[in-house]
């Protein structure tokens, strides 16, 4: 399985402010950690990849170097709002701007929480553009509206530059990499419960990182092969970090037969997937688990729609804010099909149907409708049109030669 995608990012980011040279192994190739390597090339961080190694002179804490323009970030909302934190603390002003879908995704979760810090931030009207005044940064003690890793992960970066200690809390727990990581590169960051905090002004060292493959890309396999009569696939090197694999939990629920071998500890916990075909039932999903499954939520529809009985889902409202509304985007596609899905204030339930039927299927530009549905063609009776199926090099360009190659 190629590179997890927010590990990645934090990789190519951490390098990047460390002092030293990071080499990375198995970093994601896929369009946005690109626009996060070319965002640091434009401030000066010297990166690059040789096969499976990828190279990351990191210049230290305040070693950036003035953008000439403004840093485009294409659609990647992790690079923009994980980069505010840390363009936060630089000695300059710069600007980061998206592509027309990542302009229509709110912000201010994060101009709140850095106004906060003392950082000269400013959207327009809530939407990209941002531009970041860097410089003095406050310590704080944020309480989180949303639980959001993104959020969480920008005031911790902006942290590293702040005062004294920064304290996040969150009313559940998002994924942790980046406290796991920046404990890694030497940083003094203390995680208890749904609480981090992180002192300000210390130097973090260079260091080598295997990055783990990608649970949420795995899960389409994992889905896969669930749904396919006659199917068993054994998924490698996937990270298995507690606070992102809720899906695992979830599957085994439905009663999927499913298990993960092979255990190992790095700086993040790694296994292997094994997965057989085989009859599953539908579930409650409460509202804390969501951000552990926040983006495996398309393949759930999939996997609820053709289980038997009866799936809720509580709290899922992030889902809207995503590359698209995976609500609205997931639940048109799956009808289309022949699923039974509805949607009220704080719930979405999904009734499990005997069979779905091949249909024309739109993507409106998400990586993971895209992939979710692919599955659903896959488990459907019939030929599936994907309108543009060139969206999944987001997180997973090779996604469909994987397929093939599962035949
Ligand atoms: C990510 C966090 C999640 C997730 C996104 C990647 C990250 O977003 O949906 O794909 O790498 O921190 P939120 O933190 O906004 O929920």
């Amino acid at each position: 399985m190629p590179g997890d995608k927010s590990i990645s990012h934090r990789a190519i980011m951490i390098g990047a402010i460390s002092r030293g040279r990071t080499i990375a192994k198995d970093l994601l190739d896929c369009d946005d950690c690109n626009y996060t390597i070319r965002a640091f090339g434009e401030m000066g961080i010297k990166i690059k990849k040789d096969g499976a190694y990828t190279a990351i002179d990191g210049n230290g804490l305040r070693g950036l170097a003035k953008p000439e323009h403004a840093l485009n970030v294409g659609n990647s909302g992790t690079t923009m709002r994980l980069l505010a934190g840390i363009l936060a603390g630089q000695n300059f002003t710069s600007v980061l701007e998206g592509d027309a879908s990542l302009s229509a995704r709110p912000m201010k979760r994060i101009t709140e929480p850095l106004s906060m810090m003392g950082v000269g931030i400013r959207s327009k009207d809530g939407y990209p553009p941002l531009e970041v005044k860097g410089g003095n940064v406050k310590a704080v003690h944020y309480r989180m509206p949303i639980a959001s890793a993104q959020i969480k992960s920008a005031i911790l970066f902006a942290g590293l530059y702040a005062d004294g200690v920064t304290v996040v809390e969150e009313t559940a727990g998002s994924r942790d990499h980046t406290e796991r990581m920046l404990k890694y590169f030497g940083a003094r960051i203390k995680s208890e419960g749904f609480k981090s905090s992180v002192e300000g002004g210390q130097e973090l060292e260079a260091k080598s990182v295997a990055v783990p493959g990608d649970i949420s890309s795995a899960s389409f396999f994992a889905a896969g092969a669930v749904l396919l009569a006659g199917s068993r696939v054994c998924i490698e090197g996937v990270c298995i970090n507690p606070t992102r694999a809720g899906v695992l939990d979830v599957l085994t629920r439905m009663g999927a037969r499913i298990r993960v071998v092979n255990k190992k500890d790095l700086f993040e916990p790694v296994g292997d997937i094994e997965v057989e075909s085989g009859a599953i039932r539908g579930v409650t999903i409460e509202a804390p688990e969501i951000p552990a499954i926040i983006d495996e939520l398309p393949v759930i529809f999939v996997l609820a729609s053709l289980a038997s009985g009866r799936t809720v889902i509580k709290g899922a409202g992030e889902l809207k804010v995503k590359e698209t509304d995976r609500i609205r985007s997931m639940k048109e596609n799956l009808e289309a099909m022949g699923a039974k899905i509805s949607v009220s204030e704080g719930a979405i339930m999904i009734e499990g149907v005997n069979s779905l039927q091949g249909a024309g299927i739109k993507t409106y530009g998400d990586h993971r409708t895209c992939m979710a549905m692919a599955i659903a063609a896959l488990g459907a009776k019939g030929q599936s049109v994907i309108d543009d199926a060139g969206c999944v090099s987001k997180s997973l360009p090779g996604f469909f030669g994987m397929l093939e190659k599962l035949k």
